[in-house]
């Protein structure tokens, strides 16, 4: 019985390695879609996946878990030997020397490998069969998903293969003169082409036809579809992620965020997120963060009502130069004798009108005088929960915490984020713990 579950876990990690691998070949099959694979990166990954196997059919020694081993094994084998094939196949028709040696060497350790496993399992499924027979079911249903996970496989290496000779062609055709670029401009426009494209890096060409690599987040974001180009993200909550160099950190309480330097007087720290010359007309983002000490939204009365300076509390995302406005994320006012939310019910604060209904705006502190160097981390800002009773419109938004924009017009600005206060850090800050910022 432990045999069977060690067995089981050993099925689990391979489907692990399959989803692994599977992923990783779609991102070569749409790498190559766009024109934009290359061979001998692919073929070493396949060569390192051959040595573990064999590595593994070495290592192990049970026979229960052996046979499975070996049975995981062999479909991944059968997997590989069928990309081989289409690579010899395609490969052949140009003079790559590099990758058919390569090739070579991969096709006499997938003969020696399966050899040997062809010799193993003979022996163990018999043993297997004894083994398990009360639980025998267990088995080929585990076989059977792999099973099928690999022929979803064929069908992305199909298509691989196909595009492949064509890739061939194309860069022996390009290597000399500058190459008529056959990279798509834009994530959706991958997506539009092959819609089963995964989530991942891909190379894009910008507006001057250079090669960008970029990520790409394919599944729906702001309910409009995948095909995002990410350009900015952040994660504190990750211990191995660091503020920009510009930034504060801010460690408290098991929180991590980033806010201004030590100011006493009003002030903006910021940062520039490149387009990498790469054209957007909507903007898709999330940013959360805390306020620190006595914020106080849009009642900012030491600042004008001018994007540059302070015109909030919190943050401001412009694209350009001049900036344009795209949104604030306002961190508002403590207690409840006034919101310094726009949207608070409580004699409210208005925003300029380049803002518009472009923000969101919560306070992280309710009820009671904030402390000027508190860090209130039990109610994050924007993520559309906690308002408090002077602010519970500002939480019903239906995107909260992701905010759109749609410009109407493309454009290749670079976007802008800001954090700005209008007073000191010795009296009000926001820390940032977190954001994602895509375009399409
Ligand atoms: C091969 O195994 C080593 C060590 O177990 C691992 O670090 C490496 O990522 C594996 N390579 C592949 C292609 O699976
Ligand atoms: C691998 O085996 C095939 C036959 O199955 C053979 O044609 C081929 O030459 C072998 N490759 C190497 C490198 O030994
Ligand atoms: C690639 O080029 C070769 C030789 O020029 C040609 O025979 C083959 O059909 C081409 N493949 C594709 C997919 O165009
Ligand atoms: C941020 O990192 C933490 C810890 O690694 C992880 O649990 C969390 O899902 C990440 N958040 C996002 C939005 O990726």
């Amino acid at each position: 019985m432990r045999a069977l579950f060690h067995s089981l876990r050993i099925v689990k990690m391979y489907s692990i390695l399959l989803v692994l691998c599977m992923t990783s070949y779609s991102l070569s099959a749409s790498s190559t879609l766009d024109g934009t694979c290359v061979n001998p990166t692919t073929l070493s990954f396949i060569e390192n996946s051959l040595t573990n196997i064999s590595d593994q059919l070495k290592g192990s020694s049970n026979g229960v878990s052996e046979s499975i081993t070996s049975v995981t094994s062999l479909l991944q084998l059968t997997m590989l030997k069928e990309m081989i094939g289409s690579y010899k196949e395609s490969s052949t028709s140009n003079s790559n020397e590099e990758g058919l040696v390569l090739l070579e060497h991969i096709e006499l350790i997938l003969n020696t490998s399966t050899a040997d496993l062809n010799n193993k399992l003979d022996t163990s499924t018999a043993e297997l069969s004894t083994r398990l027979s009360a639980i025998e079911q267990d088995i080929p249903s585990a076989i059977s998903s792999l099973q099928s996970q690999v022929s979803s496989l064929s069908s992305d290496l199909n298509k691989l293969s196909r595009l492949l000779a064509k890739h061939v062609n194309v860069s022996l055709d390009d290597e000399e003169e500058a190459p008529s670029s056959p990279l798509l401009s834009s994530c959706d426009a991958i997506l539009s082409k092959w819609p089963n494209s995964p989530s991942g890096y891909y190379n894009l060409a910008d507006v001057n036809g250079h090669s960008r690599h970029v990520y790409c987040h394919m599944e729906t974001l702001c309910g409009k579809g995948g095909g995002w180009r990410r350009i900015a993200s952040l994660n504190m909550t990750d211990p191995n992620e660091k503020c920009p160099t510009q930034f504060r950190t801010y460690s408290e309480d098991g929180v991590r965020a980033c806010g201004r330097p030590d100011t006493n007087s009003g002030s903006c720290v910021g940062i520039t997120f490149p387009s990498k010359d790469i054209k957007y007309s909507q903007v898709c983002g999330k940013v959360i963060g805390y306020q620190v000490g006595s914020t106080d939204g849009a009642y900012a009365f030491r600042s004008s009502k001018v994007i540059n300076l302070p015109y909030i509390d919190g943050i401001s995302l412009t694209h350009g130069n001049p900036r344009k406005h795209i949104w604030s994320l306002i961190s508002g006012y403590s207690g409840i004798a006034f919101s310094g939310c726009p949207c608070g019910s409580n004699n409210p604060k208005s925003v300029p009108s380049f803002v518009g209904s472009h923000y969101y705006c919560e306070a992280g502190n309710h009820n009671t005088a904030a402390s000027y160097t508190t860090l209130y981390s039990s109610d994050p800002l924007w993520d559309g929960k906690g308002c408090g009773s002077t602010e519970t419109t500002c939480c019903q938004r239906t995107l909260i915490p992701w905010f759109y924009r749609s410009f109407g017009y493309s454009t290749t600005d670079n976007i802008e984020m800001r954090l700005c206060c209008d007073e000191g850090t010795n009296n009000e800050d926001v820390a940032i713990r977190e954001y994602e910022i895509y375009v399409k």
